[in-house]
């Protein structure tokens, strides 16, 4: 079976296909549950989504938005936080009602416990119908760095050492290590639809290894391979090395 992947001719529309595949699953199913994730490729695709949804409003009372990943010991409102990012770009936007919008608590005395209160969060609400992934330079889904085995299920991962630097200079934490939460490859593997979105020529390699190496837990995106139903949106720039 082949893999189904989708190149779009520039970043616009990159970003409008990418808005598309939000709108069509809250339109096709008024009850869905839609994984969104952060970062710079997400960023247009989640303002196209709330600039169509402003002018074409539609019933979202029954849509949940939840967030792949957050980061853990900093104030849910730091502007690098996913929940803010998340909630400011999107979610209060199309008017998300508050108890269906799902995120893990980013300050805690036990995040093992919000590991499995967020993901029986999800579970209750009849599991992931279609979860949208970025993808990290060294093939990294949400906070699950190449070594995640892939019965990994929700969990707090260390961040890179480049990321840390940053949140710590943002926030000025010195008295906690900041992490990520995240869900697991095995709960991203539940999901019945995926989109993987990657654009630019920074992801040029690693697109490449992730559709064309073999499946191993070096780069946790090539699981993708595997999955029934997920769709491979890339720009052409992100697709140079694709036969
Ligand atoms: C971070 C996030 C991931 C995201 C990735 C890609 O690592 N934890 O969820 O997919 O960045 O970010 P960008 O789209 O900015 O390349």
């Amino acid at each position: 079976m082949g893999l189904k992947i989708t190149i779009a001719k520039n970043e616009a529309e990159f970003d409008r296909i990418a808005a598309e595949r939000i709108i069509q699953e809250m339109q096709y199913n008024p009850k869905a549950v839609i994984g969104l994730s952060t970062g710079q490729t997400t960023r247009n695709m989640h303002a196209i989504a709330s600039e169509w949804y402003q002018s074409h409003p539609f019933d979202v009372s029954g849509i949940t938005l939840f967030g792949l990943d957050e980061l853990t010991n900093v104030p849910r409102e730091y502007d690098g936080a996913c929940y803010t990012m998340i909630k400011n770009q999107i979610a209060d936007i199309i008017g998300i009602k508050e108890e269906n919008f799902i995120m893990p608590l980013t300050i805690s005395d036990d995040f093992e416990q919000e590991c499995r209160i967020f993901q029986k969060a999800l579970e209750d609400r009849g599991g992931i119908d279609l979860q949208i992934l970025g993808l990290g330079t060294n093939g990294h889904l949400g906070f699950n760095q190449p070594g995640t085995p892939f019965e990994q299920e929700t969990w707090i991962s260390k961040m890179d050492e480049e990321l840390e630097a940053k949140v710590r200079r943002e926030t000025g934490i010195t008295n906690k290590e900041p992490g990520g939460l995240t869900l697991g490859i095995k709960n991203i593997m539940h999901a019945r639809k995926i989109l993987l979105a990657a654009k630019g020529k920074t992801k040029a390699e690693i697109v490449k290894r992730m559709l064309h190496g073999p499946v191993s837990i070096d780069i946790p995106a090539s699981i993708l391979q595997l999955h029934p139903n997920c769709e491979f949106l890339l720009d052409a720039a992100s697709a140079k090395y694709i036969d």
